[in-house]
């Protein structure tokens, strides 16, 4: 990726294109047509002289103005210049000091395209961001400064996780994956742990053993560590859903759209990404990720309907379908993760359930916990940053429906609420340690994306979670 050189400033260095943000109902702007632009969120206008181009872009209504509406204003405008050559853009900020990191975030959320494996390269069609300004008083020149910088790590880290997100499953296996985390964490506070199929047969890892066993390219379980806390204070630990590609294995999925079965990964790379930002931004906290990762693939060794696997902490799983393969492996990881690091909290994302977007569609993730700190900082925190969360029910009716006869759990029961009962079966490994599970499967990627993103992987759940950590997140 290119690098982008960003500044704060009154004014604008050298000649950029301009953005200027225009809410709607105020005095129109010298230059623009009246009755063609009436400030629409994300409605542009493009105005030239001789020397400059500047590009109007709304806000919509005044009542209705949140960061959101920055960071998608932001976004609309960005492409648009992008599209017509910009590579130097200034987004005039003045009187919208406290949207300079939404502003920034869009900006920089919008600047990232997958471009894909085709061969000419000449066909790109749109410029590649190297120059951001943002224009503002005097005295917001070190707010605003402080905002954009949080923005760009945030906004980076999100873009690097979105094009391995993007990343179709030959190119990207679970060793794949570990070798990408492995390269990210150089130069940075962090430290990593790999298993491999050995290490996990040692270490007693059946689940991701099981599901990972169709496959020629075997599981692995990624560990990294960030120590920004106190030497005794227990980690924050955060588990994702790593399924490089899910087939949905024996129990093979119907053909249509399973090459979306790509972003099976998304919850591991979330996960990924929050811990690369906190060590950028040098968080006050002691972190542990966990990131179980395996293709489900159909195959003469893949696991079955009615084999009965023990994972990392001695319960037992009764496999009614091997399409319920992500629970299975985060049984594996969330059990190491209080075994062995003795975690405040477990906060899990995955892609986990086809239900949650029949129960919420694709603009807010599932959240299911019981600890109502944590669902309050975690609602609070999504509306912050646009990627919004619902609450949803984790009590004891569901963890009902997936007991099973013959072992501590089965990994599938009825249809009616199994985005609940898939979350109860979760909780299970985390036993008494306060647990979150964020159902990102409608939200992990977008066919149709806000102004700020493009199709594909959106990188959701980083800056959720990167907010939540910034304000304090307590149990
Ligand atoms: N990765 C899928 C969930 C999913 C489905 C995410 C569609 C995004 C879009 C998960 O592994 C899965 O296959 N879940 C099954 C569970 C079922 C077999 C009990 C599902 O939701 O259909
Ligand atoms: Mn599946
Ligand atoms: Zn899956």
């Amino acid at each position: 990726m290119a690098t982008l050189k960003i500044d704060i400033n009154t004014s604008p260095v050298g000649t950029p294109d301009l953005v200027t943000f225009f809410i709607k109902g105020s005095a129109l702007p010298a230059g623009v047509p009246s009755g063609e632009f009436d400030g629409a969120l994300c409605s542009t206008v493009l105005l030239r002289d001789k020397t400059q181009r500047t590009l109007v872009v709304g806000l919509g209504d005044k009542e209705k103005l949140e960061p959101d509406s920055f960071r998608r204003a932001a976004g609309a405008a960005i492409k648009h210049l992008l599209k017509i050559g910009s590579s130097d853009i200034a987004l005039e900020l003045f009187s919208h000091a406290d949207y300079v990191g939404a502003a920034v975030e869009g900006a920089i959320l919008a600047s990232y395209k997958f471009e894909g494996f085709g061969k000419d390269p000449s066909k790109k069609t749109r410029a590649i961001l190297t120059h951001l300004q943002v224009l503002i008083e005097e005295h917001e020149v070190t707010n605003a400064r402080l905002q954009a910088n949080q923005a760009e790590i945030i906004s980076t880290v999100t873009n690097t996780i979105r094009e391995i997100g993007n990343l179709p499953g030959n190119m990207l296996t679970p060793a794949i994956l570990a070798e990408k985390a492995q390269e990210l964490i150089q130069d940075r506070a962090l430290t990593i742990k790999v298993w491999n199929e050995r290490h996990l047969e040692r270490d007693g890892f059946g689940g991701i053993l099981a599901v990972g066993q169709g496959s020629v390219h075997p599981p692995r379980l990624i560990v990294l560590e960030y120590k920004g806390g106190g030497k005794k204070d227990a980690p924050v630990a955060l588990v994702g859903k790593a399924v490089t590609f899910d087939t949905g294995g024996i129990s093979i999925k119907p053909g249509a759209q399973m090459d979306e079965m790509k972003f099976d990964k998304m919850g591991g790379l979330a996960v990924l990404g929050i811990m690369l930002a906190a060590a950028d931004l040098k968080l006050p906290l002691n972190l542990v990720a966990l990131i179980p990762s395996a293709e489900n693939m159909p195959g003469p060794d893949a696991y079955r309907p009615g084999d009965i696997i023990t994972t990392r902490d001695g319960k037992t799983v009764e496999v009614l379908n091997t399409d319920a393969e992500g629970r299975i492996i985060l049984a594996d990881a969330i059990a190491h993760a209080r075994l062995t690091y003795k975690p405040s909290a477990i906060l899990e994302y995955s892609t986990l359930t086809g239900a949650v977007i029949m129960a919420l569609g694709h603009r807010r993730a599932g959240l299911f916990t019981s600890e109502l700190k944590l669902r309050d900082a975690l609602v609070a925190a999504g509306k912050t940053v646009g990627e919004l969360v619902w609450p949803m029910p984790i009590d004891e009716e569901y963890r009902e429906n997936v007991l099973s006869e013959i072992a501590t759990a089965k990994n599938t029961s009825f249809r009616e609420g199994s985005a609940c009962s898939s979350a109860s079966f979760v909780k299970l490994w985390a036993e008494d340690v306060p647990f979150v599970h964020i159902d990102i499967a409608g939200t992990a990627w977008t066919t149709k994306p806000p102004a700020y993103l493009e199709g594909g992987a959106t990188g959701f759940g980083v800056r959720l979670m990167v907010q939540a950590l910034k304000a304090g997140l307590t149990v």
